[in-house]
């Protein structure tokens, strides 16, 4: 087992968000699990972060109940415990009206957006019950905050992660255990760039309170704030990283 101070867990960590969380963690001395479905590009951030710290990649579908075991077993097995976890794993899946969207992609996204967050959330809650405690943060979006047209399987999903935020974070409030929410806005990433037009982000911007797109590593600042305990007292919330569209 490697010798680690803390250690920190990111699902979704080959991209975007979870990937800049990933490297935030490092780069604040934590020893980081790094888990995706994506092989391929989880063992180049591997070893691309490899000069940074210790890190070890985990290939894992969050929405698979048997793989999650698996991939929390090693991840505990390697560096004894978790002190900070990070659930950013997650898949948009188009824009749809409500009722014309398909069983199969409800089924898709919940499975990932939300049964899958749960999946790792509860057995992250476990290591840090048998620990003494931990700091859990779990990625909802500003559609979790509100409707948004065309999204209604994303949007739910990720209303339905704050709802599970909060009610985890009362269950385990007097053991140690803090667990929040963030709610990144308009992110600039992979994910970004593939379901928005350049012309719909341009046409988005000139209504936004900020008017540019968020960085992965600012909705990171917050994640490893979050865990921190500098943020001893703050359970329980979603905080919204949106450059202040939430606040209109
Ligand atoms: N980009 C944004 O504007 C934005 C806004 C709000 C919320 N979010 C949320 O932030 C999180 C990260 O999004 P991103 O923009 O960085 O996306 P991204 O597509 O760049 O990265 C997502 C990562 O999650 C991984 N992943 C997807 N399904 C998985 C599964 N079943 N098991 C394990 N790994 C899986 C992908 O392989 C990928 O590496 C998501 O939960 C997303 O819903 C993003």
């Amino acid at each position: 087992m490697a010798d680690a101070s803390k250690v920190a867990l990111v699902t979704g960590a080959s991209s975007g968000i979870g990937r800049a969380t990933a490297r935030a963690f490092l780069d604040h001395g934590y020893a980081v699990v790094l888990v995706d479905r994506d092989e391929t590009a989880g063992l180049a951030t591997e070893q691309a972060f490899r000069a940074a710290g210790e890190c070890i990649f985990l290939p894992c579908d969050v929405s698979d109940e048997q793989a999650v075991e698996t991939m929390m077993a090693r991840a505990v097995s390697a560096y004894g415990r978790i002190d900070a976890a990070f659930n950013g794993a997650g898949i948009d899946g188009g824009f749809t009206p409500t009722a014309d969207c398909t069983v199969e992609t409800w089924d898709r996204i919940m499975s990932v957006n939300l049964r899958g967050l749960w999946l790792c959330l509860r057995l992250e809650i476990r290591q840090m019950l048998s620990q003494g405690g931990g700091a859990i943060v779990n990625c909802s979006s500003g559609a979790g905050l509100a409707g948004v047209p065309g999204l209604s399987a994303y949007s739910a999903s990720k209303h339905g992660v704050i709802g599970l935020t909060r009610t985890a974070a009362l269950d385990y409030a007097r053991h140690n255990i803090r667990i929040n929410a963030v709610c990144p806005g308009m992110i600039d990433t992979p994910m970004w760039q593939r379901s928005i037009p350049p012309e719909v982000t341009e046409q988005l911007l000139i209504n936004d309170p900020i008017g540019r797109l968020g960085q992965a590593s600012e909705i990171a600042a917050a994640v490893l704030w979050l865990c921190d305990p500098a943020a001893s007292f703050v359970t329980g919330q979603a905080l919204a990283v949106d450059g202040g569209k939430s606040a209109g």
